[in-house]
Formats: C-alpha cells, structure tokens, sequence
C-alpha cells in the first residue's frame, strides 16, 4: 500500500481520538441528522477546503465542487445538490466560491485543447465573451485571469438566481440568500464580492417565473 494512503488511516483513527475525548457523543449527535445553514458551491482544487477555509465544523456546510465552481443548468448533479439544499435542509445561504489561480480559468483563457474537460470550459469562455471588453483593456494575464475569476463568480451567481428552485423558494417567501466570493489562496483570505441577491426583482424578465 502506498505511504501516503496508508497515511489517511491513521490521520483518520487520530481525529476520531481527538473528537471523542473532546466530546463523547459527537459522533453520535451527527448521526442523528444534518441541519446545514450554507450550501458551498465550490472548485474541486484541493486547496479550497470548504471546512478548513471557512473554520466551520461538520454538519455546518452542505458542499459541491467541480472544476471552476460552475453552475450549469443541465448539470443534474449540481441541480439535484442544490434542489436537496433548499427544499429538504432548507438552507438560509448559497454561497458560489471561486479562488484566485484557478487552474480552470487560466485554461479557458488559452486556447489550447485538454480533452473532454473542453467541454466544461466552454461555459467559461461564455463569461469571457460576456465580458471581453473589460479583460481584454487589462494589462496583464494575472490581472485578466484574477478578474475573470471574479466575473466567472458572478455570473455562477446570476445562474443560480436564475435557477426555477431558487425562484420558486423566494415565490413561497423563504429567507434564502445566494452570495459570489473569492477566495485567495496565496493568503488564505475570503472576499465577499457584494454579489448578493435574496429575490429576482432585479431580473431580466425574460428570467423570471410566474409562479
Ligand atoms: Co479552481
């Protein structure tokens, strides 16, 4: 078995110690049910712990990642994620957490071909059409591809309002925000992008559901 592996196991029997002299019954309080107020729509980067990066516990965070935090409509894994989210934990937040120095981003800005992943990144490219004229009037690739991590935030963001679960939720009069923020690996910091929306009023109405 490789050493690394092997490694997780032990971290694994480490951890359990540590929680149980903590507290006794904490596994057993989590067995019992999970009532997350967040649900994290995160990147797969391994850098990005959703936990670790935003000091809550489990049970605290309902979380889904893919490669550049994207929302996509026909994504039944994510739409089933965030259907879950809001209509059986009734969540309060969505949160779309994208970071700087996202390998997906900085891919969808070249033109190079990686695969079937190329797919995925098209919707990126989308958000850079969207938004060419600003990137392009940037200096340099850091500065574009910092500030398409952003606009790509964003515009997950409008994705998600636009979505019939979030509609329907704000329709029924449910507390439900969704946010865009950044996060920064080269210094461990969150930014929140003022990118917040808590009903479809400001909507194209071609967006918008009559309910
Ligand atoms: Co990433």
């Amino acid at each position: 078995m490789p050493e690394f592996y092997k490694k997780i196991f032990n971290n694994n029997k480490e951890w359990v110690k540590h929680h149980l002299e903590a507290d006794p019954n904490y596994f057993k309080d989590l067995s019992e049910g999970q009532k997350p107020p967040i649900l994290w729509i995160g990147c797969s980067d391994s850098r990005v712990p959703a936990n670790e990066v935003t000091g809550t516990k489990p049970g605290e965070v309902f979380v889904h990642r893919n490669i550049a935090n994207m929302v996509i409509h026909t994504d039944m894994s994510m739409l089933s994620v965030l259907d879950y989210a809001v209509n059986v934990l009734e969540v309060r937040h969505v949160i779309v957490c994208g970071h700087y120095g996202c390998g997906g981003i900085n891919a969808a800005l070249t033109s190079k071909k990686f695969g079937i992943i190329d797919n995925w990144l098209r919707h990126i490219k989308d958000v850079y059409r969207m938004h060419k004229e600003e990137i392009d009037a940037l200096q340099t690739e850091d500065e574009k591809q910092r500030r398409m991590v952003e606009l790509n935030v964003q515009e997950q963001v409008f994705d998600l309002a636009k979505t019939s679960i979030i509609q329907q939720s704000w329709a029924n009069g449910k507390f439900l925000q969704v946010h865009g923020i950044v996060y920064d690996i080269a210094n461990g910091i969150l930014k929140d992008l003022g990118v917040n929306f808590n009903s479809n009023e400001d909507m194209d109405q071609v967006y918008r559901f009559d309910f």
